[in-house]
């Protein structure tokens, strides 16, 4: 099962994805975490740390390519992602990180795509953490993702998003089980608008996570989601959320 979440920038993709990872890499299934936001901070989120990004690997391919003799780019790259991707106590990790100097990120991306397609089957549960806004999708890199969660604040520009993620999804035939909203940071008053904006898009709602103390916390101590206590509100409903995965999805 691959998850993708994604949104507007800020609204919580991290937050979300390091929390759905905590809890899915204690139920003792094989479990990859994907932090493909070229700004990376899923790592920091889930207080482990990396050595080594896919951005890096472009570096590797382009000064190896005599290197490679007579294997084909195909097989040389699977070696060489292994390399990257990085053991943590219950799941691997797989940061995109930022190719190095000038130019866009379209190889890094598009490696991304074939990557996920290659690792599938290594893994139960795949979780990525997706760049703000629509990159992802334009760029169709998470187009074999079967659930996305697109987490949003009560903000319009988050709704907005959250829209045209949608409407994306459908032009560029990107298809997958599920799309489901994550409504963060959200107080009473907000959660009857986005209800009804969930309505009118024809979008479930997986759940309501309100603003939350311990979050902010943590954040300015710079500690990750496992510093979260069980008293933690978003702690508590985005464990909800992974059992309803693992409960009713599959
Ligand atoms: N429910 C919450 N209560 C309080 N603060 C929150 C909550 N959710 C997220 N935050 C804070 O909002 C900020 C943005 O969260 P986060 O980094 O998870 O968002 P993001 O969507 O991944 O952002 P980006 O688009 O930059 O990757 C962080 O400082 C985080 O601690
Ligand atoms: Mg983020």
């Amino acid at each position: 099962m691959i998850i993708a979440v994604a949104g507007k920038g800020g609204t919580g993709k991290t937050l979300v994805s390091a929390l759905l990872i905590h809890f899915i890499s204690k139920k003792n299934s094989k479990l990859l975490a994907v932090d493909a936001d070229p700004d990376s901070n899923l790592p920091e989120a889930l207080g482990v740390k990396v050595e080594k990004t896919l951005g890096a690997v472009r570096e590797l391919f382009q000064v190896s390519r005599d290197e490679m003799g007579t294997m084909n780019k195909e097989q040389w790259l699977e070696g060489k992602i292994y390399e990257v991707v990085c053991e943590c106590d219950g799941y691997d990790l797989l940061v995109m990180g930022r190719p190095e100097g000038e130019g866009c990120y379209c190889f890094a991306n598009s490696l991304l795509r074939g990557i996920l397609k290659k690792l599938m089957r290594h893994y139960d549960y795949i979780v990525v953490d997706s760049e703000a806004g629509l990159e992802h999708f334009s760029r169709k890199t998470i187009d074999s993702a079967d659930y996305v969660i697109i987490v949003t604040d009560s903000s319009k520009k988050g709704l907005t998003t959250a829209k045209r993620i949608k409407e994306l999804m459908a032009e560029l035939k990107i298809n997958v089980k599920d799309v489901f909203l994550v409504a963060n940071k959200v107080n009473r008053e907000a959660m009857e608008k986005i209800k009804k904006f969930a309505d009118d898009e024809n979008l479930k709602i997986l759940e309501f996570l309100p603003y939350d103390e311990e979050v902010v916390k943590i954040d300015v101590e710079g500690l990750p989601v496992t510093a979260l206590s069980e008293n933690s509100e978003v702690y508590k409903r985005v464990k909800k959320i992974v059992d309803f995965f693992l409960e009713v999805v599959a």
